[in-house]
């Protein structure tokens, strides 16, 4: 009966000890076990030599990706556009701008990439057209009701009461995240529209039903194309309150002395985040579901906000939305903060309320912030890459951060990003230009990007001549690009990395570092601790000890370095009790690493007392004491 009881103990404490199994993927979740790698298509190649990337260019470069490991390749919009806001502008949702090529190089590239194995997504712009659109010259004509296209966007009159000239009498306080009044006055209509960005970027409105089903047909373009996901841009501003409250003052913000209206100053409870937009997104998800029958479709979502309003853009097992929102809570990380403590913090805030059947996924740089080289110091770039690339789930590669690029400066008077232009206060806070720099191929003229004779339309970074292009770094085996393909290449090759499985191996505050495992945790598998030293100085520190809070050991307390990212300790063999790590250095060390759980404690300790009482017994029978 005791024995019994005491086994049921056993039993129990096991099974809480036991973490849930890891969740893996199949093979047609392509985009769990992918590198999704975002272009810039303005600056990543040029083929016909004016200075501005194109369609052609990218169809020319599309090997590099099979090289470095890279699966998915995201092109930001190359829509027709005035380019008012470098193509986020779009004036037809299915043509593409003549400044990247024709619709025949679009299905050239497409075909090509398909052959080589990579998949293609497109950036889908939902939220707004260029004040070009047709949709939009027609709109601003009259709001007569023979016009079909009057409530394509939204359309408000004066505010009543209001004794100014009407054009001085905006609806509310609304004010674009770009700077300014959201409201723009058309005199032809006698109404203001609304435009969450740029005065040339109009809000589509979806509460008009024809809107809505225009999109849907554009979304069934691309997929009928052939193109392989969408990432959906600026979701959260898909609707605005239709009673058109002012927004509260953000308490927290404080304005510089002569600045416009800027979007920090309001907290956005009537312009972001509405209920609505799930439908939308919902009936998107079902779009791409009736195109997933040969091949999943995969969609990302774009909204800055806090991990927690993020997830419900994951959706439910019910109603499924995106396949992940991007997380860009690493994109918060900079000089001041970086930290073993703080990325710790970063990740475990995205892992910490995740779904266990939703996938995590990883951003470090794109082409709406600094580079990450830059803002973190770039001695700790190619750690940051192995963050990236290491933890669960999806990482999102930034085109150039593969070879560690960093920003370049473009004066005030060269400015070419219209969210510096209009905030002049603020312009060095604000400009993306930096960011945005062509990529860098070799030592030729331009970096390999162009072969134009005059300028291209953003400067090169000259650290290209000094070994920060692919050529120099194909050539040399310790590069930030050697490391980067070992990096893809564990992620292919290494069943460890392909759960989401993490757990969290914390030696101080200096470092952050985790350990992976594959599903099967029984045989003693192959196992990987990253070590990532975010800290200013060496540190040599104690992994058995911190494995063994975890309840987990590995064989012979050793393992191998597997890849150092100065890529100057390969293969070596290191012992797991003292491992020393340079400031900026990450390594990535196979073990094989296995449980024990706390439930074979008591059962140790039960076992040592009935042998005790054996022994006692013994004595007793034998020596009558
Ligand atoms: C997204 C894009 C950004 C663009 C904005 C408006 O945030 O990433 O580049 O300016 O949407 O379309
Ligand atoms: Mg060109």
């Amino acid at each position: 009966m005791a024995r019994v009881s005491l086994a049921t103990c056993v039993a129990v404490l096991l099974l809480v000890s036991t973490p849930p199994v890891a969740v893996g993927f199949e093979s047609n979740e392509w985009w769990k076990g992918t590198i999704v790698y975002q272009i810039y298509p303005r600056s990543f190649m040029d083929s016909d030599g004016d200075g501005v990337g194109d369609l052609a260019g990218i169809t020319s470069r599309l090997e590099y990706f099979n090289d470095i490991g890279v699966g998915t390749v995201w092109l930001s919009p190359v829509y027709k556009s005035p380019m008012a806001d470098f193509g986020y502008d779009v004036a037809d949702f299915k043509d593409i701008d003549p400044i990247f090529g024709t619709m025949a190089d679009f299905d050239a590239l497409i075909a090509k990439a398909h052959r080589l194995g990579l998949k293609l997504m497109m950036d889908f712009v939902p939220n707004h057209s260029s004040d070009q659109h047709q949709w939009f010259l027609d709109s601003k004509k009259n709001k007569d009701s023979t016009n079909e296209y009057k409530d394509y966007y939204v359309w408000e009159d004066p505010k009543q009461g209001c004794s100014d000239p009407p054009q001085q009498c905006v609806p509310n306080n609304w004010v674009s995240v770009f700077g300014g009044s959201m409201w723009e006055w058309v005199p032809e209509r006698q109404q203001f529209y609304l435009h969450q960005f740029l005065v040339e970027q109009p809000d589509l409105n979806y509460r008009k039903p024809e809107v809505k089903t225009a999109m849907d047909d554009v979304v069934r373009f691309w997929l009928t194309k052939g193109v392989d996901g969408l990432r959906v841009d600026a979701i959260r501003h898909m609707y605005e309150s239709e009673g058109l409250e002012d927004e509260p003052v953000n308490p927290d913000y404080t304005p510089k002395p002569g600045e416009q209206a800027q979007y920090d100053s309001l907290l956005h409870t009537m312009t972001a985040d509405l209920p609505e937009l799930h439908d939308v997104i919902k009936d998107w998800r079902d779009i791409f579901q009736e195109f997933s029958t040969d091949q999943y479709r995969f969609m990302v979502t774009e909204t800055y906000d806090t991990h927690k309003a993020l997830l419900p853009y994951y959706g439910t097992p019910e109603r499924p939305e995106a396949d992940y929102p991007f997380n860009f809570g690493l994109i918060e990380l900079n000089k001041e903060n970086l930290s073993g403590t703080k990325i710790h913090q970063l990740v475990d805030d995205w892992m910490k309320d995740l779904p266990h059947d939703k996938w995590p996924n990883w951003v470090i740089g794109n082409h709406d912030n600094f580079r990450i080289a830059d803002k973190i110091g770039l001695e700790y770039a190619r750690a940051l890459n192995v963050l990236n690339l290491l933890l669960p789930g999806t990482p999102t590669t930034y085109y150039g951060e593969e070879i560690a690029m960093e920003d370049i400066w473009v004066s005030y008077n060269d400015t070419q990003d219209p969210f510096a232009i209009n905030n002049p206060e603020h312009w060095e806070e604000y400009t993306r230009d930096p960011e945005r720099s062509p990529m860098q191929w070799d030592r030729s003229s331009h970096a390999g990007f162009s072969t134009t004779a005059g300028k291209t339309w953003l400067p090169v970074n000259q650290n290209y001549l000094s070994g920060i292009n692919v050529a120099d770094q194909k050539a040399d085996n310790t590069s930030a690009l050697a490391l980067y393909k070992k990096l893809a290449a564990l992620r292919k090759d290494e069943p460890a990395f392909q759960t989401n499985h993490l757990k969290y191996v914390i030696v101080n505050d200096k470092i952050f570092s985790f350990l992976r495992m594959p599903d099967d945790q029984d045989t003693k598998p192959d196992s990987f601790l990253v070590i990532i030293n975010a800290g200013t100085s060496e540190s040599t520190d104690d992994y058995t000890a911190a494995l063994t809070k975890l309840e987990l050991k590995a064989e012979g307390d050793a393992g191998v370095i597997k890849v150092s990212s100065n890529m100057d300790r390969n293969g070596k063999s290191q012992g797991l009790s003292k491992i020393s790590s340079a400031a900026g250095e990450a390594l990535i060390i196979k073990a094989s690493v296995y449980g024990f759980s706390s439930a074979s404690v008591p059962t140790l300790s039960l076992t040592l007392s009935i042998a005790t009482v054996m022994v006692k017994i013994f004595y007793h029978v034998m020596f009558k004491y």
